[in-house]
């Protein structure tokens, strides 16, 4: 553990010219830099618009993990086919770390990152290497990490019936369930293993299976992989109380000091990513969190998923 600060994260690959050649040309060199850095930063490259990103995307050659079928609670909008807004929240409300939709049971393996426009002010997106997380919390909180193996999480979020961009949780259970009305939407939560209440103003509780808090990777590194840090801070709007979100298996509260360790940890690890215009970012879903921090004016930064 005592070289993670000192470790190159992100790991910046410079180069110019088209990305979309390069990432075709050099796929395994890359795949091996980002298994073992997690999160690689592609910048000097010509990547002008979501087109170019998109081409990039194409030229990596992975399958696409598409937002409709994704479980994801963000309101997003596509752009081109693989390349779509990362999160339409406002620039004041700050995203917390989290892997992407592991508060669901359907989930990427990675994420592309590009920013067209860079932010005026704010607006980084921070990472944060989850294996060091666990590394540090399993020493400094042994029986929440022991916890978190042996039972797992459930998370619980109130989805509003239309989408409501104002919040980083707003998508509607229509769209989250791909759903036309409460039956199927009922049928798609039976499916997935959810409990749900309907609630008087039409939104609807929904409480995920239990889902595993602390993955194992195919190298034997675990990694704090879940959604529990965003939950706890972030997941409080008009409909949603961050205290009620996130329970052991049991069903028993996680608590503010239950958090509070894995929260000063991951602070304590997270790099912020100072977008360019024109950078693009390789993110593991497995092993690297991250977020979006509060941004004043324009920012646009695009995303992409792979299954
Ligand atoms: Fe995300």
């Amino acid at each position: 553990m005592t070289d993670m600060r000192t470790r190159e994260f992100p790991r910046t690959i410079p180069g110019s010219g088209d990305l979309a050649a390069f990432l075709v040309t050099n796929k395994g060199t890359v795949d091996a830099a980002l298994a073992d850095a997690g999160a690689l930063l592609f910048r000097g490259f010509d990547v002008p618009d979501p087109h170019a990103f998109d081409a990039a995307i194409e030229g990596y050659g992975e399958p696409g993990f598409t937002y409709e079928d994704s479980l994801s609670n963000a309101v997003r909008t596509n752009v081109t086919p693989r390349v779509f807004t990362a999160n339409e929240a406002p620039p004041t409300t700050e995203i917390f770390l989290h892997h992407e939709m592991a508060q669901t049971p359907l989930y990427p393996s990675k994420l592309f990152f590009y920013c067209e426009i860079a932010p005026e002010k704010g607006g980084a997106t921070p990472l944060c290497r989850s294996d060091w997380v666990l590394d540090r919390l399993a020493l400094a909180a042994p029986d929440f990490v022991t916890r978190l193996e042996a039972e797992g999480v459930r998370y619980t979020n109130v989805m509003p019936g239309d989408d409501d961009a104002g919040s980083g949780q707003g998508r509607s259970w229509r769209s989250t369930l791909s759903a036309t009305d409460k039956a199927g939407a009922e049928a798609r939560l039976r499916e997935l293993g959810y409990d749900w209440q309907w609630r008087d103003d039409g939104s609807l509780r929904a409480t995920t299976p239990v889902l595993d808090a602390v993955r194992m990777l195919p190298d034997e590194r675990r990694t704090f992989f879940n959604q529990l840090i965003a939950a706890f801070r972030g997941w409080a709007d008009s409909r949603n109380d961050p205290n009620r979100a996130i329970t052991f298996g049991s069903g028993i509260p996680i608590t503010a000091g239950d958090m509070a360790p894995a929260i000063a940890i991951a602070d304590d690890l997270t790099y912020d990513l100072q977008w360019q215009a024109g950078d693009v970012a390789l993110v593991d879903n497995f092993l690297v969190m991250h977020g979006r921090r509060p941004f004043k004016g324009k920012r646009r930064v695009l995303a992409s998923l792979i299954a």
